[in-house]
């Protein structure tokens, strides 16, 4: 298959990340003859400096000429600390977000079985955990009218939502119920908002075409709860944008590192893949960033295409470096030399050997050759 991807990797981390996912890719590539083309392109705080544009249009034109984009992070402190800044990283990803209509954040959440103990939360509580989250993407506060008065005392968000935003993500959460263990949460504060009984009531109409799937609901402050005192009871968890951003750091807890989380920003027409971690001002060029949520990211971005095998190849890949700890200082309590770029060339050496049954996996956090 032949796939020409945009690759945007922002600030921070995003750059060290996203390259070895780039690495993991190519290795795919080389495994199964597939023709990945990748051109970069500038988002974010970088785009910012280079042309005082968060979204510069030949990234946006990029993207949309692109059969997929590979997403890094994006941010930078020093507009964090500045409320007044107009032009901020951010709104780069979020103007992408809408003009590539991604209305669907899907962000899977597993404990896995190698990294139990890293988890902050009880073994048994964590145990056999497996979320998919669909975060609504393009509406709700994040893109409501914004007002600050003339005098700057007083700012308001609105949250608003239609049928329509409401009901697309919803087929979506919903089939995706059917090929897992068909239960769908819906998270929201509907005993508050307007915004919130719009969306029990349309999901509810929604969920009579999907007999077959359990529909369940919570409000979002309970669910924050449930989350880490109860994570097995959910499969699907369909919410609105806010809320899937703060629930979905909260589910990062359970996997052991925010740094393991990938995601997919899907609409009609376009796909992103991304992780959901930010820019990780602290660690930028250190070369000690997780970079699995990125070439996680990268399995999704395959298997949007039913490149199955191929994703699955990057899956075992990754589960095997979490079991030897070839993983970053963030989940390695083992060896404390461990690289981002040396857990991507891991990785890469899985893919292109992958039965190759005498690999050296003894030594292979002292940076010797994984092949003997
Ligand atoms: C995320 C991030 C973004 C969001 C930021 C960087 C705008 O936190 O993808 O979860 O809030 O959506
Ligand atoms: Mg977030």
């Amino acid at each position: 298959m032949e796939l020409n991807i945009a690759v945007l990797s922002g600030d921070g981390i995003g750059p060290e990340v996203t390259n070895q996912a780039i690495k993991a890719l190519n290795a795919i590539a080389l495994e199964f003859n597939h023709n990945f083309k990748f051109k970069t392109a500038d988002v974010g705080a970088v785009a910012i400096d280079n042309c005082n544009d968060p979204l510069p249009k030949d990234t946006l034109s990029l993207c949309k000429t692109s059969d997929a984009i590979l997403f890094g992070a994006i941010g930078h402190p020093k507009y964090d600390n500045n409320p007044s800044a107009k032009v901020r990283p951010e709104q780069g990803l979020l103007k992408l977000r809408k003009e590539l209509g991604l209305y669907a954040n899907i962000r899977p959440v597993k404990a896995y079985q190698t990294l139990l103990d890293k988890s902050p939360l009880k073994k048994h509580i964590i145990e056999g955990t497996d979320i998919s989250i669909y975060r609504e993407l393009t509406g709700g506060i994040y893109f409501g009218e914004k007002y600050l008065s003339e005098d700057e005392n007083v700012a308001s968000d609105l949250c608003m939502y239609s049928r329509e935003e409401i009901e697309r993500i919803t087929h979506l959460a919903f089939k995706a119920a059917q090929n897992r263990r068909r239960k769908v949460t819906l998270v929201d504060k509907a005993n508050v908002l307007e915004s919130s009984r719009l969306w029990r009531k349309v999901v509810t109409e929604v969920a009579k075409d999907y007999k077959d799937v359990e529909l369940d609901f919570l409000f979002v402050d309970n669910a924050a709860m449930q989350m880490i005192l109860n994570p097995k009871q959910f499969d699907v968890v369909l919410t609105e944008n806010m809320f899937g951003d703060i629930i979905s750091d909260e589910a990062s807890v359970i996997g052991g590192s925010i740094g393991l989380l990938a995601s997919a920003s899907v609409g009609d027409k376009y796909a992103m893949f991304e992780p959901i971690h930010g820019s990780f001002p602290q660690a930028t060029g250190k070369d000690i960033a997780n970079p699995i949520a990125s070439i996680l990211s990268a399995a999704m971005l395959l298997e949007h295409f039913e490149l199955f095998n191929e994703a699955k190849l990057i899956r075992m890949a990754v589960e095997k470096s979490l079991k030897l700890d070839i993983t970053t200082p963030d989940i390695n309590t083992k060896y404390d030399n461990i690289t981002t770029s040396r857990v991507g060339e891991f990785i890469e050496d899985f893919i292109l050997n992958p039965n190759d049954t005498n690999m050296n996996f003894t030594n292979i956090h002292l940076g010797q050759s994984t092949i003997i």
